[in-house]
């Protein structure tokens, strides 16, 4: 088995990029209550880059969330039995690193909607990676949209590796027998 590391997001255009939606989401959330609710352990990096952009007040709270994906069946979400932080009138901004499917900030959102008191609930990503009209919900801030294709590094992992990488990376694997 071989893998093949090559380089998508280079650390000034994420750097860059950051900086604008610091700047939006601070303009935005003008005069409100925000928390930023960032979702472990992928979304940590992008989180701890983009706080440092934004210039209004916040609060923080840390959600780890794993979507289990067999073979066939994706996107069960499970929230690891955490309670939800006390969100109670307040601007949610969920933090996460990828919006694939769209499963895993859809039913989050859902539960924090029956669940919280929330004021309101917008999600931030830092990569689309593709348009998936089965879920209804949108996400209001996106870094970059990229191609379908597997990615790693600046917090994202594959089997817990590259999480270290300080840009981003599509993986490829591939297996021979020589
Ligand atoms: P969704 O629920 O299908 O939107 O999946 C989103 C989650 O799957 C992300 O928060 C990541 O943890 C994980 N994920 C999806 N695509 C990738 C990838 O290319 N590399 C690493 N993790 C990924
Ligand atoms: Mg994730």
């Amino acid at each position: 088995m071989s893998t093949t590391l090559t380089p998508l997001i280079s650390e000034t255009q994420i750097r860059d990029r950051i900086a604008v939606l610091g700047r939006q989401i601070s303009k935005d959330y003008l005069g409100k209550d925000l928390t930023l609710l960032v979702l472990l352990k992928g979304g940590a990096i992008f989180f701890a880059d983009l706080i440092r952009q934004i210039t209004i007040p916040t609060q923080v709270e840390f959600l780890s969330v794993s979507s289990y994906r067999g073979k066939q069946e994706r996107g069960r979400i499970q929230f690891q039995d955490a309670p939800l932080p006390n969100v109670s009138g307040r601007h949610v901004l969920i933090i996460d690193d990828i919006w694939d499917s769209g499963a895993t900030l859809s039913a989050l959102t859902k539960k924090l909607l029956s669940e919280s008191s929330a004021m309101a609930i917008q999600s931030c990503v830092l990569l689309r990676k593709r348009v998936d009209t089965s879920h209804v919900l949108s996400v209001a801030y996106i870094g970059f949209d990229i191609p379908p294709l597997f990615v790693v590094g600046y917090g994202m992992d594959y089997g817990e590796g590259y999480r270290n990488l300080p840009y981003v990376a599509v993986l490829q694997i591939s297996h021979h027998s020589d």
